[in-house]
């Protein structure tokens, strides 16, 4: 059998020395998913192979599955996560409620999603001007209330610039990886506190291309209420605090 469709995994683990049985598993994977290809393209380069993203977990490839093009995350042999499974899991009841990249399927070690042809929060908070930003933020937080109200945790939103991505004006929480299923732990209240109310020069931008007139200490204490009551009144006083309503 020719595996010569992925190439790039296989160049990759040329260089890396993929442990035995790796690749087959991977192989396998990938062949279940009906992926055609994976192909050398993207703005990261790694051992000569061209890539969507690269994190401690994963290799993320563009892929292709008859005439469509994906993203194709694959588990990487050093990952200390075993298994790409309830990433899939919870990327899937994300988009019930219309949050993340599109799923298409997930197996152990590769998960196939919706390609986003976009930037990181980081390069568009650069380039966006003062009401793209604006209606970005407004729109996460939405993402980030109906997690909220379905109990999916992301658990990683502490990172946004890494987690988040724009395109064509829409936004993606990505990276699942993490999540659980926590009534009690917010995403709105984290991705505030970790866009919004922390110290940083990136924070210090989106502060000041948002506009925000109000004290610190409102929002904080806004922040707080909601995390107690987690309602929609209580969520859309923050927005309005932050003039987004
Ligand atoms: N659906 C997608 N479309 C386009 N690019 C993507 C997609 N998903 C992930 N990426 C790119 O790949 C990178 C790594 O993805 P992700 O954060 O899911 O991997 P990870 O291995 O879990 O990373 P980390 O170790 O940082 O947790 C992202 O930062 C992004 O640039
Ligand atoms: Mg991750």
């Amino acid at each position: 059998m020719v595996d010569g469709v992925y190439e790039p995994l296989l160049r990759i683990c040329r260089y890396i020395n993929c442990p035995e049985g790796y690749l087959g598993l991977v192989i396998d994977d990938l062949r279940q998913l009906g992926v055609d290809e994976l192909i050398s393209d993207g703005g990261v380069e790694f051992m000569g192979v061209k890539l969507l993203g690269k994190g401690q977990n994963s290799f993320v490839f563009k892929c292709r599955i008859n005439n469509e093009y994906y993203a194709c995350k694959v588990r990487r042999p050093d990952s200390p996560r075993p298994s790409l499974i309830n990433e899939g899991r919870y990327l899937r009841l994300a988009n019930s409620v219309g949050v993340g990249p599109r799923l298409i399927g997930y197996m152990g070690n590769a998960i196939v999603m919706e390609l986003i042809n976009g930037s990181s929060l980081q390069h568009y908070a650069e380039h966006a001007d003062p009401n793209e930003l604006r209606g970005a933020v407004r729109d996460l937080l939405w993402h980030c209330r109906r997690l909220d109200a379905i109990g999916l945790a992301h658990n990683e939103l502490n990172r946004p610039q890494e987690h988040i991505m724009i395109s064509q004006g829409r936004v993606y929480i990505i990276d699942f990886e993490s999540a659980s299923m926590n009534s009690r732990a917010s995403n709105v209240s984290q991705l505030l506190n970790a866009l919004i109310m922390s110290k940083g020069s990136f924070q210090g931008r989106v502060r000041s291309m948002l506009g925000i007139h109000v004290r610190p200490e409102q929002i904080r204490a806004s922040i707080r209420e909601y995390k107690v009551v987690r309602s929609d009144d209580a969520f859309l006083k923050i927005l309005e605090l932050l003039g987004l309503k």
